[in-house]
């Protein structure tokens, strides 16, 4: 859409990983349209930079991923963006504000937000409110700063741009138009397979075997499962599955470090559930259309697709409903009581009991439709978009190298399964999906390959210290494995490769122990364990690193050591960081801020990376 130059003009950019910015961004947006603005809402790599310059209002929200990195759909604009060459006021026409969603668990919380900020300040912008941090931590969940912050933009917009004389804004409890306008088309020729549907069901893998443009999320390549075996001992509490996934003829590379993105499958009980509850026919077939011409269609939902596949492909219905849900939501309730209770849920007085009904207990959109059976059979197809979130591919390290796999991806993976005080467990989709796949069954599993964060030397001389607890040793398998592949034709086996392991119990979930054991007899590696429950105290990798701390000051000291930390978010990285602290201090005779003034150095020359994950 091209935008006359009177008109009110707010856009509305967005760098979003997971889903939860771009939600923000589009809630934003539909305001926007009801305070009659000329309003646009794109990715931030969507949107042609280079126009900038001529925008009068522009609101960015952006979430963090990872170490402070700029999430995938917004890195060339940031890459533009931060140029040298561009002049400092030129982007003195635009007010602004951005809006940033982080978790304060992870240490650079809003970084990006945070940047963001400061350089189209330094470049002439002019801030139309402060910088809003919502956290993922926070009691309430991000929309605790969200939705005030978004308030104080509204009164902000409106005291620069008012509502043109004789107008007035819709108000925001008015039902907005869907993003999507279906269509149930009638297909007449549907080959039948059992007397089941299957037009236009996945692709067979001879099809997709034969890809040949580089895979990607909207062309992943279609690899087959060649085995997934539990490797934890059958009494062990968690489920750890090896997963290996054929990419022959794939023309896909990694390097150790990089990820492989999964796009599941949401479970066929869910989706039954699911289309039970709003009414729907599995086996119908839905064409989508965009009601605005500013919205685009995914290129998945491009064409006809059955009403089963799209749940099972494409709808989050397993995610925890965001307040937003239950805004639109009510509008569709017509049961007094339902709608009482909806209403109450999007209240601002509503929101302790909204957490402890949904985010306290992670109770699910397929949950929160069974407790509202009248309003559920009442949402008009349409909507369904609005409601529900797209499917989000999930991460994985990388745990095997191509070096010693050539045409392999293995993965290490704990199936998600936990109690909460709801009767049924809570399953991760991605990985309770995953850990069912047989491949005696032709399982094949939508992959593309992505950069990790974490890079490790090149040079094999340089000493390498991992630090992965569980299922954080994932990507140092990959370095291993490729480190020793290589020492195979290049060097001389020296010991420089150590690794420091930490699982409940040797017998229950040491993972790799057997494939180790060779490298250590042979004398490439060495693995450090530290088994928390093999007696009455915990013992962690931290406690090890310690315990070896004149080795680990000669190897940083004398060697110009590289160290890497990997696995689960939470306490684990910064006990490990300052372990790596009372080592600088006790053998390195550092006093406490030396001890922090070298580590913050390691990291910024790469000397000491970690990449963490919930
Ligand atoms: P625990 O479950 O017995 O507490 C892999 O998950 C290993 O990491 C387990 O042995 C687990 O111990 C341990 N672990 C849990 N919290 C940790 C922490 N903060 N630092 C290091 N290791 C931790």
């Amino acid at each position: 859409m091209s935008f006359g130059k009177s008109e009110r003009r707010l856009l509305v950019l967005y760098g979003s990983q997971t889903g939860t910015a771009q939600d923000v961004a589009e809630r934003i947006y539909r305001q926007a349209k009801k305070r009659l603005f000329a309003s646009k809402v794109l990715s931030l790599d969507s949107y042609n930079v280079t126009e900038l310059i001529g925008e009068p209002l522009v609101i960015f929200v952006i979430a963090t991923t990872g170490q402070g990195d700029p999430p995938d759909n917004m890195k060339s604009f940031w890459k533009f963006i931060l140029r040298k060459s561009l002049p400092a006021g030129s982007l003195c026409n635009m007010n602004f504000a951005v809006l940033g969603l982080g978790d304060s668990s992870y240490q650079k919380f809003n970084f990006m937000a945070k940047k963001m900020q400061k350089r189209i300040q330094q470049l002439g912008g002019r801030p139309l409110q402060a910088l809003g941090l919502a956290d993922d931590q926070h009691d309430l969940g991000a929309d605790a700063v969200v939705y005030p912050w978004i308030e104080t933009l509204w009164q902000n917009v409106l005291a620069l741009s008012p509502l043109p004389p004789g107008t007035q804004a819709v108000p925001d409890n008015v039902l907005h138009p869907a993003k999507y306008k279906v269509e149930l088309v009638d297909i007449p020729d549907v080959q039948t397979n059992n007397g089941c549907l299957s037009y236009n069901e996945p692709a067979k893998p001879v099809v997709e075997l034969t890809n040949s443009k580089e895979s990607s999320q909207s062309n992943p390549f279609h690899a087959k499962l060649l085995s997934n075996d539990r490797v934890t001992a059958p009494d062990h509490f968690q489920d750890v599955r090896l997963l290996k996934l054929d990419i022959s003829m794939s023309g896909i590379s990694y390097a150790p470090g990089d990820v492989v993105m999964i796009q599941p499958r949401n479970n066929t009980a869910m989706v039954n559930r699911f289309v039970a509850k709003l009414g729907l026919k599995p086996d119908s077939f839905l064409l989508l259309k965009p009601y605005d011409p500013d919205v685009f269609v995914p290129p998945t939902l491009s064409m006809t697709i059955s009403v089963k596949q799209l749940v099972e492909t494409y709808l989050d219905i397993c995610c925890v409903p965001r307040r937003y849900f239950f805004e639109l939501l009510s509008f569709f309730a017509e049961d007094e009581r339902e709608k009482e209770k909806l209403e109450e849920f999007c209240s601002a007085e509503g929101q302790e009991e909204l957490y402890s009904y949904c985010n306290r207990v992670k109770r699910t959109i397929v949950e929160v439709l069974e407790d509202f059976p009248l309003t559920s059979s009442n949402i008009p197809i349409d909507y369904i978009f609005d409601l529900i979130p797209p499917l989000q591919p999930r991460a994985f390290s990388i745990a095997s190298s191509i070096q010693a796999f050539p045409s392999e991806i293995h993965i290490l993976m704990a199936v998600v399964k936990y109690k909460t005080k709801l009767m049924e467990p809570r399953q991760g989709v991605c990985s309770t999906w995953l850990s069912r796949l047989q491949p005696a069954d032709g399982a094949i599993v939508p992959i593309w390959v992505k950069k990790g964060t974490i890079q490790f030397p090149e040079d094999p001389r340089i000493p390498v210290i991992m630090v992965g607890p569980g299922t954080g040793c994932a990507p140092f398998r990959s370095f291993i494995q490729e480190r020793f592949e290589n020492s195979q034709t290049k060097m001389a086996q020296v010991k420089r490769n150590y690794i420091f392991f930490g699982c409940r119990n040797r017998d229950k979930d040491f993972f790799f122990e057997a494939e180790w054991n060779r490298l250590v007899d042979v004398g490439f590696l060495s693995v450090i364990t530290a088994f928390s429950r093999d007696q009455e105290d915990k013992i962690y990798v931290q406690h090890k690193i310690v315990e070896e701390m004149s080795l680990i000051w000669q190897l940083i000291n004398e060697q110009g050591a590289c160290i890497y930390v990997a696995g689960n978010a939470k306490q684990m990285p910064d006990n490990v960081r300052d372990s790596f602290k009372e080592v600088l201090i006790k053998a390195g005779l550092k006093t406490v801020e030396e001890a922090e003034l070298f580590i913050k150095k390691m990291e910024q020359t790469k000397h000491y990376q970690a990449e963490t994950w919930s």
